[in-house]
């Protein structure tokens, strides 16, 4: 069996984070910053490697265990010849609210279900890469998985599936990594506390956060810019609210707000992780100079970007 390589992007979500995992509408985008997953035949013992950890497939040392149920779930279906060598090469830093567990899931995904002979169809990815998703996060609505797999603007809801947003410009953000790192499934589990003890306040800023939604996924086709930076910053109010916003991250968005920009709020699950900005589009340069010198991690990202995709 030949060598097998897959990639697939991380993600930034601009609207509907943590409502989605509660049935609302989501409006996420692929990023230009990719996970690439190659499977290839060894003499013997299959291992893992990411970076600087290495571990054996058959290793119980909860070590790259994502990938591990994936590789293993595949095994089960039959022909994932043994004994392979998996190298996990990622952009995304883990944690950082970019995607980084559904690119590797996505990306593991694709490569194993080729590499074993099976048919690696949209559909087959995603349940796939959801398993090792599920592992990691507890509970994902699954925006994480549709936007790596398909790539593009996606207006996504659990009901309705993943749609994709027509664009008639180029859309362009600034992602600015605060540093922290934190768990997805640690955030969601705080966020259904506050389900519980305001439902109805939650369930009508869970419809709100729906039809805003929809109007982003609406002044992303229209090309609208002081439109969608507007419902950006309405965004960013309800996930403060709802308790994954926090004093650091307020700071960088009260920062960037001061800068030429038409929206910033926190993206994905929050806590930590990262911040998006829309630039005015007159001041990309002027602000790509300031976010060089002033962040230790940051990047312009062009929407849209590609999903999956084979890379041999
Ligand atoms: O894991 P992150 O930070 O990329 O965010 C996932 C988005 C959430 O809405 C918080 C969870 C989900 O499964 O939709």
């Amino acid at each position: 069996m030949n060598e097998i390589t897959a990639s697939a992007p991380g993600k930034i979500i601009l609207t509907g984070e943590h409502f989605v995992v509660h049935g609302s509408h989501s409006v996420a985008a692929a990023i230009n910053k990719r996970a690439r997953v190659t499977i290839s035949p060894v003499y013997k013992d299959s291992y893992i490697i990411s970076g600087n950890v290495k571990t054996k497939m058959s290793d119980n040392d909860g070590k790259l265990v994502l990938v591990k149920a994936i590789l293993k779930n595949v095994g089960k279906q039959g022909n994932l010849v043994d004994p392979i060598a998996v190298s996990v090469d990622s952009e995304i830093p883990p944690g950082s609210g970019l995607g980084s567990s559904a690119a590797v899931a996505v990306a593991t995904s694709a490569a194993a279900l080729k590499f074993a002979g099976l048919d690696p169809s949209p559909r087959k990815i995603f349940e796939l890469a959801m398993t090792g998703e599920k592992m990691v996060h507890g509970n994902p609505s699954g925006i994480d998985v549709e936007s790596s797999l398909q790539g593009g603007l996606l207006l996504f809801s659990r009901s309705t599936g993943a749609k994709s947003v027509p664009l008639t410009r180029t859309l362009h953000f600034l992602v600015v990594y605060s540093g922290k790192q934190r768990r997805t499934s640690v955030l969601v589990n705080k966020v259904a506390l506050k389900q519980k003890l305001f439902p109805n306040f939650f369930d009508s800023l869970a419809r709100s956060a729906s039809i805003l939604s929809q109007e982003v996924a609406n002044a992303a086709t229209a090309g609208d810019l002081p439109r969608l930076g507007a419902f950006m910053n309405i965004s960013q109010a309800a996930l403060s609210w709802i308790g994954v916003s926090n004093d650091s991250l307020d700071e960088l968005i009260e920062e960037l707000a001061g800068q030429n920009v038409l929206g910033a709020k926190l993206t994905c699950a929050g806590g930590g992780g990262s911040v998006i900005a829309l630039p005015k589009p007159k001041a990309m340069d002027m602000l790509s100079k300031y976010a060089t010198k002033k962040f230790s991690w940051s990047f312009f990202t062009a929407i849209p970007q590609p999903g999956l995709r084979w890379e041999n």
